[in-house]
């Protein structure tokens, strides 16, 4: 009884952790989980816990992995770090992630001793938030109307609301979209009748922004913002650099009103 109290004792201290990890669109990325046991793993599942979908990310039983119960999405994009999972080392490496990578992950393992009773058997889950983000930086010219392009994971009905922000306006917003209405309160002045959605019907989970009759002042980095359920992911940064007319013609006509 006593080792089987230090056993859940010992993995308690892996229990119920959540990590946060930012990727970058189309890198390979660690999703961690070890656990502190050296008992026999029995059972691994890594699952998208925030998806109610059919599959696995990836699933293993009976010392072999099982792809028939893995999500199509993630078919040959997935592997174990240490294939023997040594020292109890279950941490998954995804390749190539896109924006649809984002979500909860969960680490799913049951453990069990062979040696002594069968009933001596543990489940363990640790959460990964993976949130995948790809900066872009666009130029224009004062006067023009902008598109900042930002493509949620996910779609439409999934989305309860849209943040545009920029990181030197502190707790002001470019544009809050919920419900299906723009909510005007804490919007930055400057940014009042100037900013719209490109889809409101955020078809495909289109969320792009447009900014008309861009000045000198637009210049700054955006963060486009998804609110699903239970979560906030800052999918894509976005550098906006505006410039006179004059200055992207590199220095003809400067000075001359034409
Ligand atoms: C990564 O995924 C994108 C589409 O999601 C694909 O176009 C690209 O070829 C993939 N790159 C590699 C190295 O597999
Ligand atoms: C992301 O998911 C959407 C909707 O499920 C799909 O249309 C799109 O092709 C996916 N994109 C990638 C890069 O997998
Ligand atoms: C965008 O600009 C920043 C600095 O202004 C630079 O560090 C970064 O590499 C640029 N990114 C791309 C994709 O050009
Ligand atoms: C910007 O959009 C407004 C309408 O929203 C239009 O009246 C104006 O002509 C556009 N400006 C440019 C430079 O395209
Ligand atoms: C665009 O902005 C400039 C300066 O901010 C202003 O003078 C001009 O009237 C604006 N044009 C439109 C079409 O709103
Ligand atoms: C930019 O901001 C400054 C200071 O707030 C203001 O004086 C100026 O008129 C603005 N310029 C434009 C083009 O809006
Ligand atoms: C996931 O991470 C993002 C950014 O890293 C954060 O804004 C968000 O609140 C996190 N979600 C949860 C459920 O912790």
């Amino acid at each position: 009884m006593e080792s089987l109290i230090s056993l859940l004792f010992m993995i308690s201290g892996s229990v119920a952790l959540q990590q946060d990890v930012q990727a970058k669109l189309g890198a390979d990325v660690t999703l961690q989980c070890q656990i502190t046991t050296d008992e026999r793993i029995s059972v691994l599942k890594w699952s998208r816990a925030d998806l109610n979908t059919d599959g696995y990310v990836y699933f293993y039983r009976n010392k072999r992995s099982y792809e028939n119960y893995q999500h199509p999405s993630f078919h040959g994009r997935v592997k174990l770090r240490d294939p023997e999972m040594k020292d109890g080392d279950v941490s998954l490496i995804l390749n190539n992630v896109t924006f649809n990578d984002t979500g909860m992950y969960e680490c799913h393992v049951a453990v069990r001793n062979p040696v002594r009773s069968k009933r001596v058997h543990t489940e363990i889950s640790h959460f990964i938030n993976l949130t995948v983000t790809d900066q872009t930086n666009i130029t224009a010219e004062s006067g023009q109307n902008i598109s900042l392009p930002c493509r949620a994971p996910t779609n439409n009905k999934q989305i309860l609301a849209v943040q545009w922000s920029r990181a030197d306006l502190k707790r002001e917003y470019v544009l809050l979209y919920r419900d299906e209405v723009f909510v005007p309160d804490n919007q930055h002045p400057a940014f009042e009748n100037r900013v719209d959605l490109q889809d409101r019907q955020m078809k495909d989970g289109d969320v792009s922004l447009i900014l008309k009759n861009v000045t000198i002042n637009d210049t700054g980095t955006y963060e486009c913002h998804v609110f699903r359920r239970g979560t906030n992911h800052r999918i894509r940064t976005i550098s906006l650099s505006v410039v006179s007319p004059c200055e992207s013609l590199k220095g003809r006509f400067c000075g001359q009103r034409l």
